[in-house]
């Protein structure tokens, strides 16, 4: 996996040219247009600082949310106003992204330009070329540092990297390289930890990661359908019954792999689905209870296995983590991620926001920027927004 064709940065001679610059600050706001968490501006900084030392002028386009059209309250100048600050420089935010007058003020501008939400724009998540074309116009060169949004054929990520000499940012990069660590040639042992709710979300990444991996630990809500398909009582716990054969199939390709997949031996199960219902451990799931979290016994056989890898990528929750009753799984096996001296991976929103509230993010080598992104890398997709880059 690599920046196809596109060399980086360094293959570009930057000063006094436009760089048009696709980045994802697609970050968490409040109901006050507030932003919640600037991981994402943070991730970029080190791109626009570079673009800037060598004398290059950047022009940033990102979208925000998903609106329909102009939407007031997903306008940019919330991330304009915190872009600034973390630059210690003014940032020029511009009305849209398409319009000739814009196109002017942003080659004028001095410093950083910021254009307006590109999802304001009708064709941008169609990838409209025409689009595309009107973005081309405001630069000499692209750079796609977006690596959150680089799953996306839309045309302010892939369409115009097809129109200008393109390459990859740093950050996207970074992602690549870590991500190509753990898919291709990783030091072994490897080990993939697959959580969260669903199993339909995860059975592209449980079929490319089958081929690949020494040992695959699952845990979280998608467990359970697991569970249910070794013919094991899992009470009112999560289960997609039409997956249950998938699961079957993923169990016997495993054995016959010789690959060993872990899953949980015993359960913090509870009555209800509440932070404050009566909880127990039990081996067994009992009727009419749900298992919320993996038990002490799990988590000591899964830090375990983690502990002897020299690799390890991890995506989705063991557990209910918000509620903390149903914390400890997630926590353990946090820990026994940070505490492990090989390559540590997370992606994948709910995974990435454990770490950061167990205090565990400075102790994990690679924390990914993209959710969507990064489990289709793990799926074994090429992505539009990678495979788009080159010098032309
Ligand atoms: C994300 O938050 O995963 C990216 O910014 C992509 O956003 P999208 O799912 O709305 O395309």
């Amino acid at each position: 996996m690599n920046a196809k064709g596109s060399g980086s940065l360094d293959a570009l001679d930057l000063a006094n040219r436009r760089v048009l610059m696709r980045v994802d600050f697609n970050v968490p706001q409040d109901d006050k247009g507030a932003i919640t968490d600037d991981t994402r501006i943070r991730a970029a900084l080190p791109t626009i600082q570079e673009v800037l030392k060598k004398g290059g002028k950047p022009i940033l386009m990102t979208h925000l949310g998903r609106p329909k059209g102009v939407d007031e309250k997903l306008r940019l100048d919330p991330v304009a106003k915190r872009l600034g600050e973390l630059l210690k420089q003014p940032v020029t935010k511009l009305g849209d992204s398409t319009g000739e007058a814009t196109e002017k003020a942003a080659a004028a501008a001095k410093g950083v330009v910021l254009l307006e939400n590109v999802r304001f724009n009708a064709g941008e998540t169609k990838g409209d070329v025409e689009l595309a074309k009107k973005y081309a116009r405001f630069g000499d060169v692209f750079v796609n540092d977006a690596f959150g949004t680089s799953h996306r054929d839309e045309s302010s990520v892939s369409g115009v990297a097809r129109l200008l000499p393109s390459v990859a940012g740093r950050l996207l990069e970074k992602e690549i390289a870590a991500f190509g660590a753990v898919l291709e040639n990783p030091k072994r042992p490897l080990v993939a930890i697959l959580g969260g709710a669903k199993v339909s979300d995860k059975l592209l990444v449980i079929d490319n990661l089958l081929a690949k991996v020494d040992a695959l630990i699952i845990g979280g809500g998608m467990a359970y359908t697991f569970l249910k398909a070794q013919g094991k009582p899992i009470g009112k716990s999560l289960c997609e019954d039409d997956r249950l054969d998938v699961c079957k199939a993923a169990l016997a390709k495993a054995k016959e792999k010789k690959i060993e997949i872990l899953l949980p031996v015993d359960h913090v199960v509870a009555e209800k689905f509440e932070a404050t219902a009566k909880s127990k451990v039990v081996a067994e799931i009992p009727d009419g209870w749900m298992a919320l979290d993996i038990g002490p016994k799990t988590r000591e056989l899964f830090a375990a296995t983690i502990k002897g890898a020299q690799t390890v990528v991890w995506n989705g929750p063991m557990g209910v983590f918000e509620m903390e009753a149903f914390r400890k799984g997630t926590e353990t096996i946090g820990k026994a991620v940070a505490a492990c001296s090989g390559l540590t991976v997370v992606g994948g929103g709910d995974s990435v926001a454990a770490v950061e509230l167990l205090g565990l993010a400075s102790k994990i080598k690679h924390i990914s920027t993209g959710g969507g992104a990064s489990l289709e890398l793990l799926e074994g997709k090429a992505l539009p927004g990678i495979t788009s880059l080159a010098l032309k």
